[in-house]
């Protein structure tokens, strides 16, 4: 994945670009670049390395100009170099493209191109765009654009400028993300708002097979066949403090901290003060509908597939509905069994990831009725999806999602709880007391939140071990196993998240002194089976932590140390039991590496399969 930007107007194009890459650069990081149309020419800047590189190199000798567009590359095609870093021109060197997406059908492309005489100076799939776009040239850009798109086998979101036009930027889409912001005198084009959010709110979101064409007042739309339509804008509710780092060191931390306003704001509307029952409209499904629901397939990729694992044990426990939770990057190739009377839920930050958005379609194919749960609005699963709930975390910069993984858990234990509550299938006693324990733990979050000294002190004494084995039972398996990842991601160091039960069965064989076991051992029907687990371990010489209660003392006599989370219903405690674990990788990779938001070969969102 990559960010694209692009902008017109009365400013300097470069600080707005640059500054519009540094909100993008969660998206990939591995080179950067930008061109400007300075002095009727196009200048085009480029750099291996995060965007600092670029901008070293671009700021003793600014290109001068208030047109451009810019880029933040994750390499897919041809290795991190200067050739291959973007905005990518065509043979003359007066047409200049970003792209971020995959265009499948690039080698056949470049073959012709080559055979007609286009030379090309990078490996990228990209560079084929910006020469078909220059053979279909004549003068109206976004006509070679559309001409040019219509060739294009795979993904794309394109900002395209050329030098005979320079009083507007053309921007293509098909399943990559394009947002135009409207400003005052000046627009914006970029792969999410968070690029131009300082300076409008105003937006409208390019759908498929759109190409777009801006100047610095005007926005003109036209499908693949050159037909106008129209696209009405939308305000968002995000603001530019949302996508700062706000005086934190790292994103990461901001977003842990931002998890209590983000899970009220993922309540709102949904449970309200009154706490008497959940309203969910955005689901789009009837009471009828929901009846006739005969399993659930849980469609998603790294995190937000620990918060479907979680999930499941929800919904089942709640709805007696089975639920079956797939990695997408599998689902597809199992032939599952789905029909019309499964329900889909898709999880995913992004709402762009393209094992999940995969998995959805070939959900759909089979007749289920999809709900998307996302972070980002008109998001592709949004888009795609019969319903939409949304979490409402605000934009999430670093790498490493927290605040949108307690987000998801929310929304999924709201739609346990619809559930239930339409088919009858719990009691109305046990419906408000988890009601009621939802609506409490955004201020438990804040508890947690308020001082995790221990958790530091914990990190500080570990960070150099060899190893993490996170462990626990029932619902909190999914707590092991986002631990987990938290920690592989962002310190590089080996973790795994186990079923306790299993302990016996291997990875107990990996225990000595130089490996550390998380246990959760939060109050749960199977706490006493944990505190067992905990003496296995501890026989071997292993290093326990327990994240436990507040007022659990039996612990004590168990663990070399205890961090502590307020008490919960336990199908809820998932929500506060991550917020340590985040806490405890983020202040291991601080001790560690000096890339806690932009952990090495990873980029935030994962739109190649
Ligand atoms: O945007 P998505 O929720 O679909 O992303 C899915 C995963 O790529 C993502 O959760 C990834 O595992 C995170 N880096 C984990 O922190």
């Amino acid at each position: 994945m990559c960010g694209i930007v692009g902008y017109i107007g009365k400013n300097e194009a470069w600080p707005i670009l640059l500054e519009g890459l540094k909100r993008l650069e969660y998206r990939g990081y591995d080179s950067a670049g930008l061109a400007v149309l300075s002095n009727g020419a196009i200048d085009v800047r480029k750099a291996v390395g995060k965007l600092k590189a670029l901008e070293a190199c671009i700021k003793d000798n600014p290109p001068a100009g208030s047109v451009g567009v810019g880029h933040t590359r994750w390499a897919t095609h041809g290795r991190p170099s200067d050739e291959n870093a973007h905005p990518h021109t065509d043979c003359s060197g007066r047409i200049t493209v970003v792209h971020n997406g995959i265009i499948e059908n690039y080698l056949e492309l470049r073959t012709e191109l080559e055979g007609r005489g286009h030379k090309f100076t990078s490996e990228t799939d990209t560079e084929v765009a910006a020469h078909l776009i220059e053979e279909y040239y004549a003068g109206d850009l976004a006509s070679a654009v559309r001409e040019a798109a219509k060739k294009l086998d795979g993904s794309f979101a394109l900002v395209v400028m050329a030098q005979d036009e320079p009083r507007c930027l053309v921007g293509a889409r098909r399943h990559s993300p394009l947002v135009v912001g409207l400003g005052d005198g000046e627009t914006f084009l970029a792969s999410d708002v968070s690029a131009f959010l300082r300076y409008t709110r105003r937006v409208i979101y390019v759908d498929d097979d759109i190409v777009v064409s801006v100047g610095s007042s005007d926005v003109r739309l036209f499908d693949l066949d050159g037909a106008e339509v129209e696209k009405a804008a939308e305000t968002v509710d995000w603001d530019a403090a949302m996508a700062e780092r706000g005086g934190y060191d790292h994103f990461m931390l901001k977003e842990i901290h931002e998890q209590p306003r983000a899970l009220r704001d993922t309540m709102r509307g949904r449970l309200n003060p009154d706490l008497a029952r959940i309203e969910l409209p955005g689901i789009n499904l009837s009471e009828e509908d929901i009846r006739r629901i005969e399993r659930i397939v849980m469609i998603a990729c790294g995190t937000a597939y620990h918060a479907s694992i979680a999930g499941k044990y929800a919904i089942e426990e709640l709805c007696r509905i089975p639920v079956e939770v797939d990695v997408a990057s599998e689902l597809r190739y199992r032939d599952p069994i789905i029909d019309e009377r499964t329900l889909a839920i898709v999880i995913s930050q992004s709402g762009e990831t393209i094992d999940t958005i995969v998995g959805l379609r070939e959900a759909k194919r089979k007749g289920a009725k999809a709900v998307a749960v996302t972070n980002v609005v008109g998001s592709l699963a949004a888009r795609e999806s019969d319903g939409v709930l949304y979490t409402y975390a605000g934009p999430e910069i670093a790498v490493a999602s927290t605040k949108a993984y307690t987000t998801q858990l929310m929304v999924l234990y709201l739609i346990a709880l619809y559930l239930a509550q339409v088919r009858g299938t719990i009691d109305e006693s046990r419906a408000a007391a988890l009601r009621a324990a939802l609506w409490e733990l955004p201020g438990q979050a804040e508890v947690i939140l308020n001082d995790y000294s221990e958790v530091v002190k914990a990190a500080e004494r570990y960070y150099c071990f060899n190893g993490f084995l996170y462990m626990a039972r029932g619902i909190n398996l999914a707590s092991a196993l986002e631990g987990a990842l938290k920690m592989k991601e962002i310190a590089y160091i080996h973790a795994e998240g186990y079923a306790a039960g299993e302990m016996k069965h291997g990875p107990i064989a990996m225990i000595d002194p130089t490996f550390v076991t998380i246990a959760i051992a939060v109050q749960s029907k199977t706490y006493d089976k944990i505190l067992n687990n905990i003496k296995e371990v501890k026989a071997r010489s292993g290093e326990v932590i327990a994240v436990a209660n507040t007022h659990d003392e039996t612990i004590t006599n168990y663990a070399d140390r205890v961090i502590r989370v307020p008490q919960t219903e336990e199908l809820l405690s998932p929500v506060l039991v991550a917020i340590p674990l985040q806490l405890m990788a983020y202040y291991v990779a601080c001790n560690r590496s000096p890339n806690v938001d932009q952990p090495r070969n990873l980029a935030k969102t994962v739109t190649v399969e």
